[in-house]
């Protein structure tokens, strides 16, 4: 062991880190990739990493975990996704909003059951986990036992995430609603009582325009602005049936965006799942304000909502900050990988080629820029917390062949991204201890 109190660690394996946004500069030329890496981690924060011969030499008494030719990178960051959805993943046959009255909102009812809360965030954070996400930006249900839960269920962890509780005053079922005063005061507590605590932050969660009232809506932008670090998250033009619902809800608005831009909700550290179907003055509305979006590919696909035009929001000289989501369950899938390949399917589809560089940046750093916390987490690199994960990168036979035919690290992470799902994590880590393990 090592000669100071600290709780020190270095793991050695293939690392990958990013230097720049790939979107503003040669994706190719935007990482740092060594064969044999390192990692120095110091009491749940990355101290050094680089060739391991360096990092091996400025460490020299500190535990060393080799984990050979796997690959060491930050852990994913998903930032939209509803952890009450898990139990409905996969339902069949419908879009958005009969999707909402079918499957979603008869589940979420159960939470009022904070016990029923608890074991459900269990099973989704752990399943976030086995994917080898460490962060996501959550929606809980629109009990305030929902959040605690999840909270709870976050801190036994050492997780750092995101949550709220869902405003929603109108058009859901009963049992299912609060008011504009009540989803105030429930969410002021929630924010009293868990931002800041752990690693955990709170984001006010209004579900959606058709779901609140003006006075929730104008309540939820008062309470922003009370406590203006936490984040705001709500979804916006994902749906034709929803947009025109929003347009004879709100006549008055110019547009979708317009309704949260009268409510004081569009800025830095709102993140707007979906944003398909944007206008023109909506498009430049998130380039001067700098709200966020949550690209959710499987979820666009699977409930039919519309393919994201990705290019045009992140290749401008004003791009849009751009997360990748899971959006479970609207979403199909747990894992980054099938992410990332469905974004790039997605882009294909509209004839734009996604650098794989591109889009894991958009699964770690592009995400983590949504909640604000790319100074934080989303890069193996100094100063960030150790919250990373450990690939496989041979976790099947048809990709260990692929393997042998790859020439860059860049084909690497491509053919990863296409092919690989949970099976590639070794072993995921928060704040430097080990949260995941793959049974051997
Ligand atoms: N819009 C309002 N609520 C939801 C939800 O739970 N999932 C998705 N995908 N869209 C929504
Ligand atoms: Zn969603």
């Amino acid at each position: 062991m090592n000669n100071t109190n600290s709780n020190e660690e270095v793991l050695r394996g293939q690392t990958l880190s990013f230097r720049d946004d790939p979107f503003a500069c040669d994706p190719d030329a935007a990482i740092d990739f060594h064969s044999d890496g390192a990692v120095w981690i110091v009491d749940g924060v990355i101290k050094q990493v680089g060739a391991a011969r360096d990092v091996l030499d400025a460490a020299p008494d500190v535990p060393v975990r080799n984990y050979g030719d796997a690959l060491i990178m930050a852990g994913f960051v998903d930032c939209h996704a509803h952890y009450p959805q898990t139990a409905i993943i996969a339902s069949y046959g419908e879009q958005l909003l009969d999707w909402l009255k079918q499957y979603t909102f008869p589940e979420e009812m159960r939470f009022v059951d904070g016990e029923y809360a608890r074991r459900q965030a269990d099973l989704y954070l752990d399943e976030c986990l086995r994917n080898g996400i460490t962060t996501s930006s959550v929606y809980c249900s629109v009990h305030p036992q929902s959040a605690d839960s999840f909270f709870e269920a976050s801190n036994a962890r050492g997780l750092r995430m995101a949550a709220g509780k869902v405003l929603m005053d109108r058009h859901a079922p009963d049992g299912l609603t609060d008011t504009a005063t009540t989803g105030y005061d429930q969410s002021k507590a929630l924010i009293e009582r868990w931002h800041g605590v752990g690693r955990n932050m709170y984001a006010i969660t209004p579900r959606f325009a058709p779901t609140s009232t003006p006075e929730q809506l104008e309540a939820a932008g008062t309470l922003w602005r009370e406590y203006p670090d936490v984040l705001m998250q709500t979804h916006a033009s994902e749906n034709a049936n929803e947009i025109q619902w929003v347009k004879e809800l709100f006549p008055s608005a110019p547009d979708y965006m317009g309704v949260y831009e009268n409510y004081g909700l569009v800025g830095p550290g709102a993140i707007y799942g979906h944003a398909i179907h944007l206008n023109e003055r909506e498009q430049e509305l998130f380039r001067d304000s700098g709200a966020a979006m949550a690209h959710c590919p499987t979820s666009n696909l699977f409930i039919g909502s519309g393919l994201f035009d990705l290019q045009s929001m992140r290749e401008s000289d004003r791009p849009v900050t751009v997360g990748l989501a899971t959006d479970v369950s609207g979403g199909s899938s747990f894992s980054m990988f099938s992410t990332m390949r469905t974004a790039y399917e997605i882009a294909q589809l509209r004839g734009y080629s996604l650098h794989p560089v591109r889009a894991y940046y958009l699964a770690t750093l592009g995400s983590a820029a949504t909640m604000r916390i790319d100074d934080k987490v989303g890069n193996l690199a100094a100063g960030y917390e150790a919250d990373l994960v450990v690939l496989d990168l041979s976790s099947r036979p048809l990709i260990a062949q692929r393997m042998k035919r790859s020439e860059s690290i860049t084909d690497v992470l491509f053919t990863q991204m296409i092919l690989a799902d949970d099976r590639a994590t070794i072993a995921t880590y928060a704040n430097g201890s080990i949260v995941y393990e793959r049974a051997i």
